[in-house]
Formats: structure tokens, sequence, C-alpha cells
């Protein structure tokens, strides 16, 4: 498999993972060939990449986030209720984009409001079949590595992220020892983390009054009424504090450690939350929305590795980045030095214990097919590599 730019795919290309309408529905199956009509399709609904097999490498196929057919049901689900968290309290509350977190606690506390968020029925939405699905689906730690996030539209970027950083979360939990309740209640709290975009109103969404908002506005949603514990609606209160104390909405600081011994205090972020903000920001700067703009993941893990200790807690980012391969499967590179500099080929697989130097099917040369792929493991070699395209940043 190969991640692909829409404007770059051929027409005859098999897809390696299955597209998707904004509600969830399947626009083209894994194993599907591409056609033109196809192809515009994808562009039409927003799509910017896609993961193709590619010829004479077919066996190359990393590992998913959450194995596909756990992950799509619950996407639909999520779509569907997010979409009536918008339409009813979005409508009961009436928030405007000029509120204050003051105004807007006010009236998310209205009891029409209440009776509204109790209608919604959270822990049905959060619970049942797709949910467990979902979670038993998260890749294992012995699992990871595993291929990028998949490609998504600005329409169901809401969706996508949410089920990202939650399942993204557990791993890093599962990696913390933390135990399966624990990781049950966090990946709860990762799907509902940004659901306070939902009650404001779609104006704020985009600007920094709403983003400045929208931790509150969950919290205030969550806090009562939905059956969800106490702990989900601070995964959305506090999911934008830094460890530094330099966050927002409250400014707290992250705990020690991220053990449940270390219990929180006055002041003091929740270890969900800092678990969640490591997940949060490397979905963000890799997804390409909502700013249009992706980095590659090696790039937002640099980001983020600088970031130790100040934005990020260092035992949340640590664990994260052991699971993190910065050169995922599906990823084109170049070779650089040695017998064959100037090829270029795809990351065939990633090991655990050399998570930077990446196995690599290499495919062509000069921009031609080679007669045959030749793999090179790059942990076993001092030969240096780039993503294709690295160059032109
Ligand atoms: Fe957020
Ligand atoms: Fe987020």
């Amino acid at each position: 498999m190969r991640r692909v730019k829409v404007d770059e795919a051929v027409p005859g290309q098999r897809v390696a993972r299955a597209l998707y309408y904004p509600n969830g529905t399947a626009m083209l199956a894994s194993g599907a060939a591409l056609t033109p009509a196809a192809i515009q399709r994808l562009a039409q609904a927003g799509y910017r990449d896609l993961y193709v097999f590619e010829e004479g490498a077919e066996d190359v196929d990393g590992r998913d986030l959450v194995i596909e057919a756990a992950r799509a049901p619950m996407a639909r689900k999520l779509a569907a209720f997010f979409k009536s968290v918008r339409d009813t309290i979005g409508r009961a509350a009436a928030i405007g984009s000029a509120d204050e977190a003051t105004t807007v606690s006010e009236k998310l506390a209205h009891p029409d409001v209440r009776k509204a968020v109790k209608s919604l029925r959270f822990v049905e939405a959060m619970s049942g079949p797709e949910l467990d699905a979902f979670f038993d689906g998260i890749a294992l730690e012995k699992d990871a590595p595993m291929v990028t996030g998949m490609p998504r539209t600005e329409a169901s970027h809401h969706v996508d992220h949410a089920l990202n950083v939650a399942a993204r979360s557990v791993m890093v939990a599962r990696r913390l020892g933390w135990l399966p309740r624990e990781c049950r209640e966090l990946c709860v709290g990762g799907i509902l983390h940004d659901v306070g975009y939902h009650v404001l109103p779609e104006e704020a969404v985009k600007a920094a009054p709403g983003q400045q908002l929208h931790p509150a506005a969950g919290y205030h949603l969550l806090r009562s009424d939905t059956g969800l514990s106490l702990l989900c609606a601070h995964c959305a209160y506090q999911h934008h504090e830094r460890f530094d104390g330099r966050g927002f909405p409250r400014r707290l600081v992250g705990m020690q450690t991220l053990s449940a011994r270390d219990s929180t205090g006055p002041g003091s972020m929740h270890r969900y939350a800092s678990v969640i903000a490591v997940a949060d920001i490397f979905d963000l700067l890799t997804s390409g929305f909502p700013d249009g703009w992706a980095m590659r993941d090696d790039e937002a893990l640099q980001l983020m590795r600088n970031e130790s200790g100040k934005a990020l807690h260092p035992d949340g980012l640590k664990a994260f980045l052991a699971l993190t391969p910065p050169f995922p499967v599906g990823l084109e590179v170049e070779v650089l030095d040695g017998e064959w500099a100037g090829c270029t080929g795809i990351v065939a697989s990633v090991a655990a214990t050399a998570m930077d130097r990446p196995a690599i099917k290499v495919l062509r040369s000069g921009g031609a097919p080679l007669p045959k792929a030749v793999d090179i493991d790059f942990s076993k070699t001092e030969t240096s590599f780039r993503p294709r395209g690295s160059e032109r940043r």
C-alpha cells in the first residue's frame, strides 16, 4: 500500500483502505479499482489523499490504528450522535459567537437545555456493541507500529479526530499500565473531548473565541444529566491545559507522574487529560484539518519532542513516541546514498525496536519501475533516506 494524493491517483489502481461519505457510509470499498469517475467523486467529497495497493509490493500492508470493521460502525454512530447534539443542544442553548465562558455555562445550565441533554442519551451513544468493538479493535502495543491516520475530509474531520484521539490515548494508557476500566473511561473521554464545538454556532467554531470556549462548553454540557462519569467531562474541560501551566481555560499544571497513585489536587491536570492532550496535538498536526496544512508524522513527532515538559507531559509523550513510527507503512521515501542512491520506494514495515529505521521496498529508479523490488532494512544499514518531497520543505 502507498499513500498517494488524490490528484496523483491513476485509474486502475486498487484502493487499499475504504473511503467514506461524511455520514459514514462507504464510498469505495477496500480492493475496488479506481475509475476516473471514482477519482472525481473522491475529489468532490474533499479527500486529498488515499491508500492504494502498490504494483510489485502488494504484500506491503500496515496495521491500522483501529481495525476497519470495528471503526466504521462507530464512526457512523458518532456522526449521527454529533449531529443530534448540534441539532438538539445548539438550538436549545442558543449560544452566540460573542458569548463569554460564563454566559455559555449559564445557558447550558438552563432547565430546558438540561432536559434536552437528558434526551440525547449519552450513555447509550457511548456504549453498546459499536463502542465495545471499537475499544477492542484498538491496536495493541505488540501490533504497533501501524499505518498513519486514515485519509479524511473536512466533513468527516470531527468524527475521525474524535476516534483517532480516543484510540491513540487508549494505546498510551495501556502502555502506562492503566486498568482496563480506566482505559475504557478514557476512550469515552477521548471521543467526547471536543464535543463542546458541537454546541457552539458554526461561525464560532473556526474562530479563536470558539476555540477558547469549546473546553468549557464541553464540560458544562457533560458534567451532569448524561450518566457519564465526571472524568469524561473533565477530559473535555482540560485537554487544552499544558504540563507547564500555560494552557487554557484554567492554567492547570500537569501532575508529576501519570500513575493512579498520584491523585489530582486542585490546580492540577487530571492524567486522562494529559494523555488526551498528547494524542490531540499529533492528530491536529498531521490531519491537515481544520487549517488545510498537514505535517508529516516525523515532523509532528519532532515538534512534539520539543514540547516535552512544556506543553506535553513527558511520560505521556514518551509512551506516545514508543508507539508511533515517524515513517509509517506506505510512506514514499527516497534513498540518499549507497547502491540504490536516487531510487524511490515505500516503507514496508517498522520494527518496534528501531522505530526511526524502517524496512523499505525500493521500487523505482529515476521514476521507472525496477525489474524487481529491492528490500532494504534500514535498521541494519547506515544508508540514509528521506520522505519523498521533504527536500521541498
Ligand atoms: Fe480541543
Ligand atoms: Fe481535539
